[in-house]
């Protein structure tokens, strides 16, 4: 494959310049300890994809401080400094783009994005979300399903759809909701699932072994165990 160096149209993914590793920019909104969990799979020089560049829509977002502490760009686009939704999207595509990337992982990013945008990183945007989807999208996961009195819950990484929390889902982690639990004792035990199953999901999606057909997730060269508890086999 010939090097390119702009960011590719959505034709399949391209290989980075230097590495060979599929450039990722990550968009979040808050602490950022998933996209501090993919920074850390990435210093890894076997894992397919490496952290081009974090964006965060809100200035005051810790995970600004914790990227560049890794030596990751990051910038802030606050959405509050744009008159409408498809300003502040292209002025974070115009970033995504200066830094050359392909994948593009939601972590903790919490503005709805548009069709434009999804549909400009179609099948190259992938989210975490805390619940075993399509149960409980939205906010309050972990609330609602002690509420309903569920004895698992879990998380979810999957392509994004234009609809909230929806999409084609690559990976899933289940988390047992134990008796006494709130939803701060929930949240914390399914984060640690969470940065678990977010490299893992990036790495099948950045290697091509997990790609989207017919707006289904389909595997190659996956084995899968089925007795495990997560969806795809354990990171090791
Ligand atoms: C994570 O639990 C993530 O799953 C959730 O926000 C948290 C962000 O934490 N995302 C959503 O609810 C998206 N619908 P982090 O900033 O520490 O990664």
């Amino acid at each position: 494959m010939i090097p390119t160096r702009r960011a590719a149209p959505m034709t399949g993914p391209m290989t980075s310049p230097m590495t060979g590793r599929r450039r990722v920019g990550v968009l979040i909104s808050g602490r950022g300890s998933n996209m501090s969990s993919l920074i850390a799979a990435a210093e890894n020089p076997g894992f397919p994809a490496e952290i081009a560049v974090v964006v965060a829509n809100r200035p005051d977002a810790a995970g600004l401080a914790a990227a560049r502490a890794a030596g990751v760009p990051a910038f802030a686009v606050d959405h509050k400094s744009f008159a409408n939704k498809a300003d502040f999207e292209a002025a974070m595509t115009e970033v995504l783009e200066d830094h050359e990337v392909e994948l593009v992982a939601l972590a903790g990013f919490m503005r709805l994005l548009s069709g434009v945008f999804i549909d400009r990183w179609r099948d190259r945007l992938i989210n975490v979300h805390p619940s075993l989807l399509p149960a409980y999208r939205g906010l309050d996961t972990h609330a609602r399903a002690i509420a309903d009195g569920a004895l698992v819950a879990g998380c979810s990484v999957h392509f994004v759809r234009p609809e909230m929390d929806a999409g084609p889902v690559i990976a899933q982690a289940v988390v047992p909701v134990l008796p006494g639990d709130d939803a701060d004792a929930l949240s914390a035990r399914v984060l640690k699932a969470e940065h678990r199953l977010y490299p893992h999901a990036l790495a099948l999606v950045a290697s091509g072994r997990a790609r989207v057909s017919e707006d289904r997730v389909i595997f190659d060269g996956v084995g899968f165990d089925p007795d495990a508890m997560l969806s795809t086999p354990p990171i090791r």
